[in-house]
């Protein structure tokens, strides 16, 4: 399977494919511009880090578990089509099937000097395709096709996870002006006019558009900028002490090197597509 992934995809030196230490099937992109790996497990965007910063964009915990059938902690795992726990089967798995399922290789090509790859994968009525471009910046655009003779409705969350510093000392800019629904207590709240810190555990999902999210982290003097296309809910979670603790693949101490800023259609903005019609959500991510 390697053999014929770099036969028939691989890029020389810009994208390779190899077995991950795991077993997973990785592929690695090294451009003049950044380093990114990814898994098809999940179309699981791994890692991200352009050429000009020594610390990655992206958050991996040193205890995620990298296993077929299971989610990865860190990176860029895709929640869809549902968000969060299944509405009706508690049975399913939380943030839906795709993060769990094994993708396939449609395409890679050099675009402008960036690497670009496909990965594709069938999943009931929905054909799906996941476009990563790795350059000087990364842009992610999943694009959902309903394949049934119905329209249907779905959730998306690009679920990233960035690396800081100290999140204490971090700000979330871009959202303020939006009301949001609080995951922790299950109430509508009004904007804050304020930008987001974080002080205690947060789960917040913020309904409408921006043109742009900037996460400041100041102890590593980073500023991180995030443009979302065709967004109109957004993600923003660190699950601080307790949760932390909580978590079998997660450091107690790692909510203070991390924040989930997740692009995102769901709750009342979910996705709603005709019959054989298409949607894409993507976003962008760029350090100065
Ligand atoms: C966030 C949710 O997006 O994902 C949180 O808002 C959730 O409620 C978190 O805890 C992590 O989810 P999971 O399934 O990856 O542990």
């Amino acid at each position: 399977m390697i053999d014929a992934l770099n036969r028939d995809h691989g890029l020389g030196s810009n994208l390779a494919f190899s077995r991950h230490a795991s077993g997973l099937v990785i592929g690695e992109v090294d451009t003049v511009a950044c380093r990114a790996s990814f898994f098809l497990h999940g179309a699981h965007v791994a890692s991200y880090k352009p050429k000009t910063e020594s610390i990655d964009l992206l958050f991996m915990s040193a205890e995620a578990v990298f296993e077929d059938g299971k989610p990865i902690r860190g990176g860029i795992p895709i929640c869809f089509p549902w968000f969060g726990a299944h509405a009706s089967d508690p049975s399913m798995p939380a943030h839906g099937l795709v993060r769990l399922a094994p993708w396939d290789l449609v395409s890679s090509e050099i675009q402008d000097s960036a690497v670009v790859v496909r990965l594709g994968l069938t999943t009931g009525h929905w054909q799906l395709i996941y476009e990563m471009s790795f350059g000087a910046k990364m842009r992610i655009a999943f694009t959902a096709t309903n394949q049934s003779t119905s329209a249907q409705t779905c959730e998306l969350a690009l679920h990233t996870y960035f690396d800081l510093q100290d999140s204490s000392q971090t700000e979330i800019r871009g959202l303020e002006q939006l009301a949001y629904l609080d995951q922790l207590t299950k109430t509508e709240m009004q904007a804050t006019g304020k930008p987001i810190e974080f002080d205690q555990e947060t789960d917040r999902i913020y309904f409408g558009s921006v043109n742009q999210i900037v996460i400041e982290d100041r102890a590593r003097g980073r500023r991180v900028y995030v443009t979302p296309e065709n967004s109109s809910s957004s993600v923003v979670w660190n699950p601080w002490i307790a949760k932390s603790q909580r978590m079998a693949d997660f450091g107690d101490d790692e909510y203070q090197r991390m924040c989930c800023v997740e692009t995102a259609r769901i709750g009342r903005n979910k996705l709603d597509i005709g019959s054989h019609d298409s949607e894409t959500v993507a976003f962008t991510v760029a350090t100065d």
